[in-house]
């Protein structure tokens, strides 16, 4: 038997869930091969093959103080070939404990969001703006934001999204350099580096208070309308 306590092999349980499902809404039922898969393109292999590649390069990064607290570094998840990539503001507790980006409660809840507009997380890649979970969840500091995003920049170079959709104000301000409400930002089409975005409110901002929901519900809709005019 086990000398782990109780509490402990709950926790080592929830996590193993929260990361099978995480692979079922990836790859289905059954998972592929990454690498032999006839059904995954050429292009979407070379992306997973750089984007792995990077991973490794920067897995013990330390460029920056939240790299001394964190326990895993939250790299980003999903489809490497995806045609929109989602961006939030940085790891919690649960995506810390994991490695994976939003696992936790806000994680459940950006899941259904996609699926009300028809993508499943294998369809979408989602990453954040810090790659190390900030201490009590505060906001990233500036020079933390400035030390992470050549990451973000290099993953986009590599995904090269058709759209993209920023949660919340510290995704939006930071992606846009601007530091406008997230209320003033919301129903057009902005760019971030020639790559169209979109912007809404941020999953764990409608737990705290669900009347956002309507017009996140608007947001989307107009986010998979954008996307349907530029995917084919
Ligand atoms: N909130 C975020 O912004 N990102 C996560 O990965 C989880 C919660």
């Amino acid at each position: 038997m086990s000398d782990l306590p109780i509490e402990e092999i709950r926790k080592l349980f929830a996590f193993t869930r929260v990361y099978l499902d995480q692979q079922h809404d990836l790859f289905g039922p059954s998972l592929p091969d990454l690498i032999t898969s006839p059904e995954i393109t050429v292009d979407a292999r070379k992306k997973a093959e750089l984007l792995d590649s990077y991973y490794k390069q920067i897995a013990n990064c330390q460029n920056c103080k939240l790299g001394k607290t964190r326990k895993n570094l939250v790299f980003g998840s999903g489809n490497p070939d995806a045609k929109l990539l989602v961006i939030g503001e940085g790891p919690g507790a649960d995506e810390d404990e994991t490695g994976y980006p939003f696992v936790g409660r806000a994680g459940q809840l950006l899941t259904a969001i996609l699926k009300a507009i028809n993508f499943t997380r294998q369809d979408v890649y989602i990453a954040n703006i810090v790659k190390c979970r900030p201490p009590q969840n505060r906001k990233p500091e500036p020079d933390e934001v400035a030390e992470c995003m050549p990451h973000l920049k290099k993953q986009i170079e590599i995904i090269r999204p058709a759209i993209i959709l920023a949660l919340g104000a510290t995704a939006a301000n930071t992606l846009l350099a601007n530091a406008d409400s997230l209320g003033s930002m919301r129903g057009r089409i902005h760019t971030f580096e020639n790559t169209p975005l979109v912007v809404t409110y941020h999953p764990a901002a409608l737990l705290r208070n669900p009347n956002y929901k309507p017009e996140t519900w608007q947001d989307v809709q107009f986010l998979r309308k954008q996307y349907d005019s530029l995917v084919q």
